[in-house]
């Protein structure tokens, strides 16, 4: 297929700034399997730029949008309709143009879910979980966890209040779901040892700062199944300490990839072939300037 044409579709993603992102390579490359007539690119727009951009290429040939930081919140206040599960995790990372309108959805936290119960090949209700970290990425996985029926979300954070505002909103949802664990020995070790799955949804770990841990080494235990969001490096200090001990992990792939595939799935109706796109985010990250 010769593309663009003024019949090519435009995903478009929206943040800044996006030196690093992968999802242009991952979408492009479906769309090139597919045989779709359709293009992924980034734009990199600021906050005073973000409304006059964004309504501008509503006006476009669009197959639709992400977004990414720092205007996954932002971008709420632009859009005509939101999903009520995204409108209480309070971040869009998808929009979908729907029949005019613009409508957003967040596909982190059921991209994080479908790449855990992938690997760990069980469901993630009616089980305990310990998150570390209180950012974005954490508040897209915590609701959505919550929706799904886990039994309990613990939330441990450098920033306390961080943790208690994202449990105070889980609650409001999902009634005594969630409680805060300060970020001391003592009460991790209380805790954790009741827990099935640990998230780190730190950037520790994370190049150029892989040599660090996001908790005490000696909290880990067999039968505890670790996961990092963190995939640059893939196999992360946490995820090689557990797999030492004999915990189940999961690395920050899988979330990557079936966000995208969710996304994909909410743009165009299809689902896009997850192997592949896992195949070429592996290639990328393998290479030199991955
Ligand atoms: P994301 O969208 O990936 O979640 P974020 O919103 O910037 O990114 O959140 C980063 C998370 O990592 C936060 O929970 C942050 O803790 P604070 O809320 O205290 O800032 C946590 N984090 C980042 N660097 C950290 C560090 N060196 N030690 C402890 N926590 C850290």
């Amino acid at each position: 297929m010769q593309y663009p044409t003024v019949h090519t579709k435009l995903a478009v993603l929206l943040g800044n700034p996006l030196e690093h992102t992968l999802s242009p390579v991952m979408h492009n490359h479906v769309f090139k399997k597919l045989d779709m007539d359709c293009i992924y690119f980034p734009v990199e727009v600021t906050a005073e730029n973000l409304k006059t951009v964004f309504s501008g290429l509503t006006r476009m040939n669009m197959l639709g949008f992400n977004v990414t930081m720092p205007h996954k919140m932002n971008i709420i206040s632009l859009l005509d309709d939101i999903d009520p599960l995204t409108a209480a995790i309070g971040a869009v990372n998808t929009i979908c143009l729907e029949r005019g309108r613009t409508k957003g959805y967040n596909t982190d936290g059921e991209g994080f879910v479908t790449a855990i119960e992938q690997d760990l090949k069980q469901s993630v209700a009616q089980k305990k979980v310990f998150i570390l970290g209180c950012g974005g990425a954490a508040r897209s996985i915590a609701m959505t966890l919550a929706s799904k029926g886990c039994e309990k979300i613990f939330l441990c954070n450098r920033t306390i209040s961080k943790a208690e505002a994202l449990s105070a909103d889980i609650n409001k949802v999902f009634e005594d779901c969630s409680s805060v664990v300060p970020r001391e020995l003592p009460p991790m070790g209380e805790v954790l040892p009741a827990c099935d799955l640990l998230i780190n949804t730190t950037s520790i770990g994370m190049h150029p700062y892989a040599d660090n841990m996001p908790l005490d080494e000696s909290l880990l235990f067999k039968g505890l199944a670790v996961a990092d969001i963190v995939y640059n490096p893939l196999e992360t200090l946490l995820l090689k300490a557990a797999n030492k001990i004999g915990c189940s992990v999961v690395n920050g792939l899988g979330m990557l990839v079936y966000q995208g595939a969710k996304a994909f799935k909410l743009w165009t109706g299809v689902d896009p072939p997850v192997h592949e796109m896992f195949e070429v985010l592996q290639s990328v990250i393998a290479s030199p300037h991955g």
